[in-house]
């Protein structure tokens, strides 16, 4: 097992390149099976969601070729079967696009019970909804989902909640549905537009995505297309909150700075300069910054996935702090680790409190998930001494790369083999 051992205290100053962004490419590389051809996808980030993804392509008969880094061949004429086992489904959300993406394509799906982050209860009823709103039926047995229909006829789609995963679904079933599907309180993230703009390329006809009304005509044939994926919000979002907190001058290359107009008000809120420029953003940072209150919103509010990260960095910022959650049930496992390193946060309900301390301090840690790993990378960095955090193959999940692009602009950070299991977490903070 592999840990990342990071030695604080270090100011950050370069430029970093932003990849491709994960949830539009979770979503796209299952969406390339309507084509029954070849799709050319690039700007795919290296992550092993990514590399799961084209597994389970794989194991539905397509096949995947790599053109050059970050670019590949995706050929979906011929699919050998529509049923996705829990070895791929369980080990990440996102598996549930093959629902929409197979029943688009062939009427058909079951893919076991979707996996991913554990942030309490993550339920589907929004996806069986808008399945059942194009005349599918949906089956929940035995741990997996199955759908099927003889024909998909247009519908008219309300979610109760903002999903980004059911709207995209919607999306990808809706686009080979006679009529025009109405989808109405859609989310408005950057990977639905980028989902959208993928599915126009390959014949669709959908419009209003980035509203939240979106419309698709459905249409008999797609086609393959080249596609070039979007940079990733919550990887530039990130790096941009490593440099506010960390201190220094950085430079976040390849990216939209509309979709990070969110955080890029916080930081400035808490006294960092952020200058935006066309397809870049630079952060600079001195001395300690100062509190700021964060409430996470579907876009354009502040994402619930830059949510730990913000958090880390105020546990060290001066005054004292609320983070609200609003999204999920349950995103603040990572509090506990944050409290090692000697932070003072409690949680009341679905806020934290964080009384920012004048600075945090090494200690060994875990990524509970995804985005809690990356805020223990970035309490790592602003703390005195060494952090080293375990569970790596998690922040891998969605950071490109992560060691090479933080030693550029100067972290102390390294990858060690180590052979003792993990063993945090059970004892008292
Ligand atoms: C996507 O998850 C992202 N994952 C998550 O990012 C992100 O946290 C989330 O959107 C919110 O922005 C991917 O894109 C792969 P939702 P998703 O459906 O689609 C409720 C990361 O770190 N809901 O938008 O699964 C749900 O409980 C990951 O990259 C229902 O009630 O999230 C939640 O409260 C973690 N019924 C809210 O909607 C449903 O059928 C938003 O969930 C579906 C969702």
């Amino acid at each position: 097992m592999d840990k990342f051992v990071i030695n604080g205290g270090r100011r950050l100053f370069g430029e970093v390149p932003i990849s491709g962004a994960k949830n539009a490419a979770v979503a796209i590389i299952p969406a390339t099976l309507l084509a029954k051809g070849k799709c050319r996808v690039d700007n795919i980030p290296e992550i092993s969601d990514v590399r799961l993804m084209f597994k389970t392509l794989e194991y539905l008969g397509a096949s995947v070729r790599l053109i050059h880094p970050g670019c590949y061949e995706i050929d979906t004429s011929s699919i050998s079967t529509t049923e996705v086992p829990g070895m791929y489904a369980q080990k990440m959300r996102a598996s549930y696009y093959f629902l929409g993406a197979l029943l688009g394509r062939c009427g058909k799906a079951s893919v076991a019970m979707p996996g991913g982050c554990d942030f309490g209860v993550r339920p589907i009823d929004q996806h069986q909804k808008s399945f059942e709103a194009l005349g599918a039926r949906v089956n929940l047995e035995s741990g997996r989902i199955s759908t099927d229909a003889k024909e998909l006829k247009a519908g008219h789609i309300y979610f109760d909640v903002v999903t980004v995963g059911a709207t995209m679904n919607a999306m990808l079933a809706a686009v080979t549905a006679e009529g025009q599907t109405v989808i109405e309180n859609a989310a408005k993230e950057p990977h639905i537009v980028d989902l959208a703009n993928f599915l126009n390329l390959m014949g669709a006809d959908v419009r209003g995505a980035g509203t939240d009304t979106i419309k698709v005509r459905g249409v008999k044939e797609m086609h393959g297309c080249d596609y070039s994926i979007i940079p990733d919000q919550i990887e530039a979002g990130t790096y941009m909150v490593m440099a506010a907190a960390a201190g220094g001058d950085v430079t976040i290359k390849g990216v939209i700075p509309k979709h990070l107009e969110s955080i890029t008000a916080k930081l400035q809120e808490c006294g960092a300069t952020v200058e935006e420029f066309d397809d870049s953003v630079r952060v600079a940072a001195e001395g300690r910054l100062t509190k700021c209150n964060v409430k996470t919103m579907p876009h354009p509010g502040f994402p619930t996935d830059m949510q730990p990260q913000i958090a880390a960095m105020l546990a060290s910022c001066e005054g004292t702090s609320i983070v609200s959650e609003s999204i999920w049930d349950n995103r603040f496992r990572y509090i506990e680790q944050l409290l090692r390193m000697g932070a003072q946060i409690h949680v009341e309900g679905k806020a934290a409190i964080i009384e920012g301390v004048p600075y945090l301090k090494g200690a060994p840690v875990r990524a509970d998930d995804l985005r809690a790993g990356a805020a223990m990378l970035i309490a790592g960095l602003t703390a005195r001494g060494t952090t080293e955090i375990e569970n790596i193959h998690l922040i891998e999940r969605g950071y490109e790369h992560v060691v090479e692009k933080m030693t550029a602009i100067g972290a102390d950070i390294r990858r060690v083999r180590y052979d003792e299991p993990a063993a945090l977490g059970t004892s008292a903070v």
